[in-house]
């Protein structure tokens, strides 16, 4: 298992879900840690469990308010954070929405782009804004991209574009950041059990709940363990969880339709029971 001592590590998201579970691991293993995430008690309480987590009581464990669908506020915080900590041995860029699951008809333009602003444009400018800095350290970047990027599923149009765009994103960077002896991983869950589902769950239809109620449910905790081992090995394509693996092998060797041919019976189902 490897130590990150001395290892600086900043985490957009880091403040809830996936993102606060690697900072605490991190934490565990040494290193030292920039919280990010808009919210400033969020991320005061984040410290707090993060800071309990240390393996030295030396380690800094700090945090800033930034929101990464804006530009200035990315550039100005971040360059105030390299000068007070340096640049980032890993960048992990958790920060994400899926506010607007629901059918196409009911997301406006402004909700779609809402979500592309904080899942797409978020991590591009957040990972163009360290990228000099990070060049100098050969560091490695981490982004939260999703299963949705491969599987579509009903109430998903703004959120599953965002992270397909993400992973498309990642595909090209990837080759440019090799040559540069930089690492690069995308990270592609399927459902873990954290806030992001109550927000969720607030608009999603009925149709896509009886498809995700086929889906296994991570703990964030072992989400989060899985992937640093993932960013251990310097894997590219992560999958965490044995059943999402198999599911996105099984969608790949059928050329996707042993999933869509699954998810139109479920949905079919699904609305014969919302009619009785
Ligand atoms: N949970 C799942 O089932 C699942 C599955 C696949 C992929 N993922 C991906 O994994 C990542 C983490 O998700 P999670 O489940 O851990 O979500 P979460 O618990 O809801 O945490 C999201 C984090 O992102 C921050 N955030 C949201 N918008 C932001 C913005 N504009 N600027 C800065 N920070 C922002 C939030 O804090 P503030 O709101 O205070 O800013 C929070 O710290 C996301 O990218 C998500 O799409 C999650």
């Amino acid at each position: 298992m490897q130590r990150f001592e001395g290892k600086l590590v900043y985490i957009t998201g880091g403040s809830s879900g996936i993102g606060l579970e690697m900072g605490k691991i991190f934490a565990a293993r040494g290193a030292d840690l920039l919280l990010m995430a808009r919210g400033v008690e969020k991320l005061q309480d984040a410290r707090k469990a993060v800071q309990a987590c240390r393996l030295h009581g030396s380690q800094r464990i700090e945090t800033l308010s930034v929101d990464v669908a804006d530009p200035r506020d990315v550039q100005t915080k971040m360059s105030g954070a390299l000068e007070d900590l340096g640049a980032p041995d890993i960048l992990i860029s958790s920060a994400g929405i899926n506010k607007y699951a629901d059918r196409f008809e009911n997301i406006s333009y402004e909700m779609f782009d809402e979500v592309m602003k904080i899942n797409l444009y978020g991590p591009r400018t957040m990972i163009q804004t360290l990228l000099p800095a990070m060049e100098q350290k050969k560091g490695h970047i981490v982004v939260l991209s999703s299963a949705a990027a491969f599987f579509g599923m009903f109430g998903y149009t703004a959120y599953g574009t965002s992270k397909a765009a993400l992973l498309g994103l990642c595909d090209s960077l990837r080759y440019e950041l090799k040559p540069k002896g930089m690492t690069l991983t995308v990270v592609c869950p399927g459902e873990v059990d954290t806030p992001m589902n109550i927000d969720e769950a607030r608009t999603l239809p009925r149709e896509g709940r009886a498809g995700k109620n086929f889906s296994s449910l991570m703990t964030p905790e072992d989400a989060a363990r899985e992937i640093v081992a993932a960013i251990e090995r310097k894997q590219y394509l992560f999958i965490p969880g044995g059943s999402t693996r198999l599911l996105y092998l099984l969608h790949r060797l059928t050329g996707g339709w042993l999933t869509r041919s699954t998810s139109d019976a479920v949905i079919r189902l699904a609305r014969r029971r919302m009619r009785n």
